[in-house]
């Protein structure tokens, strides 16, 4: 297993360009087992979960291939679901990404029948997708766990009206894909309003959806008979933007983040400002130029457009070392601070009560022998790495590749003395 060595101190200074977004790729990848036609997409990024889900999908007989020069066209792919042959979603692809149950959705929608292993818990918490299901029955699907796979069947699916007693983002995707090719008008209601949720709808419409409200907590879709082939660029990764906006103020450097779109930030930034972090803000790009300790602000996870629980690790490394103290509240996920002890053992003055984290800030941080636990965790501690004294030494960084496109030679390129080591 790879290891990734920091030596801390070093100012980060200069640009650096986002990668297409991993939570709006992977939806809009499983969205091609909606046609038949051939589906082209631009700004894939180069990540294990993406690898999965393209393992996933010609699993199920799509046709996957990657286009263009592979030295410039960076993540062109053509997908084209002509010839699915099989309508199931293996349990050890699913257990090693939940993403992976998205599937369901298109494939009962387009085919009547689907067989998913349930994608069981991960580290940050239980996960169920109860929501999910319940859509689909309301839709009209029957659906029975059998042997740890979801068995789900539909002559056709059916509009309705469907409340998610919480704005799922992965339901609100898989219910929106569903009812693309149902009989009648699908309404969702308290629908999650992330970014990534207006891009697959983006998508959807214009392969011949009639999807309106997407953004908003209530989605109508009208659905439609057939749809047909896509070509699309992705939008860049507000996650991986925030990162290294955090990142950049970590260590007082002057970076400037290309391709972040600040209006999929609003919140993050906003909270950074009340931290006293000084940005400058353009159409498509963010530029940090971290001068002093930042101001110690309290943080609350919340669906979009609240703070998103993405940036929460990332953000408690910056009140680790930050003037006051800072309370972070975790309301999303229930088993989201797992970073926090590898960060006292860095140092860090963290005191942990139910999904609330009291950060006191403290003068520096050191470098230690730390643990990657999950993929937003894994970036906290390189992120405290960069900024400790002294040389971090990361394991189980597979948790990072999954989500972080080269994420050290990137900061390399900042003047981060960072090396991955191959185990
Ligand atoms: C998506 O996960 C993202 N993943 C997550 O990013 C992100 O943290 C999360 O949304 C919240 O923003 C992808 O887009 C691939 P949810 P998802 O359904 O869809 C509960 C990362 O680091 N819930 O909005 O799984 C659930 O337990 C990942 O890139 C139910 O109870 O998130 C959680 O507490 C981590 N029943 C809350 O809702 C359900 O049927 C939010 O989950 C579904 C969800």
């Amino acid at each position: 297993m790879d290891k990734i060595l920091i030596q801390g101190g070093r100012r980060l200074e200069g640009e650096v360009a986002v990668s297409g977004s991993k939570n709006a790729a992977l939806p809009i990848l499983i969205s091609a087992l909606l046609t038949a036609e051939p589906c082209y997409y631009q700004g894939i990024p180069d990540l294990v979960d993406i690898h999965t889900a393209l393992k996933l999908l010609s699993g199920l007989g799509v046709r996957v291939k990657k286009e263009g020069d592979p030295a410039v066209a960076v993540g062109h792919f053509m997908l084209q679901a002509d010839h699915v042959h099989k309508m199931e979603a293996p349990y050890d692809l699913v257990k090693t990404m939940r993403a992976s149950f998205l599937v369901m959705g298109p494939l009962l929608g387009r085919f009547g029948a689907a067989r998913v292993s349930t994608p069981g818990g991960c580290a940050i918490g239980a996960r169920p997708v109860n929501l999910h299901l319940k859509g689909l029955a309301e839709m009209g699907a029957s659906i029975d766990l059998v042997h740890g796979y979801m068995e789900a069947k539909a002559k056709r699916l059916r509009g309705a009206k469907i409340y998610l007693d919480l704005p799922s983002v992965g339901a609100t995707e898989n219910l929106m894909m569903a009812a693309s090719l149902a009989e009648g008008t699908t309404v969702i209601e308290n629908a999650a309003k992330e970014p990534e949720i207006e891009e697959l709808a983006t998508v959807l419409n214009k392969m011949g959806a009639k999807i309106h409200g997407a953004g908003s907590n209530i989605v109508k879709i009208e659905g439609v008979d057939e749809l047909h082939g896509v070509s699309h660029r992705v939008i860049p990764d507000r996650i991986e933007a925030g990162s290294f906006i955090v990142a950049a103020a970590l260590t007082r450097g002057d970076v400037r983040v290309l391709g972040a779109r600040p209006d999929h930030l609003d919140a993050f930034l906003l909270k950074l400002k009340e931290a006293g972090v000084a940005l400058t803000i353009g159409a498509d790009e963010i530029r940090v130029k971290g001068d002093g300790k930042a101001k110690s602000v309290d943080i609350t996870t919340l669906p979009y457009p609240g703070f998103p629980t993405d940036l929460q690790a990332q953000m408690m490394v910056l009140m680790s070392v930050s003037e006051g103290v800072s309370v972070i509240t975790e309301t999303i996920f229930e088993n989201r601070f797992m970073h926090a002890q590898e960060l006292v053992r860095m140092g860090a003055d963290i005191r942990l009560e139910g999904n609330r984290a009291i950060v006191k800030g403290v003068e520096g941080l050191s470098g230690a022998p730390v643990m990657a636990t999950d993929l937003r965790a894994s970036v906290s501690l390189v992120l405290a790495g960069l900024v400790a004294k002294g040389k971090t030494e990361i394991t189980r960084v597979y948790h990072l590749d999954r989500g972080y496109e080269h994420i050290e030679r990137k900061l390399s390129a900042l003047g981060a003395d960072i090396q991955r080591i191959k185990g």
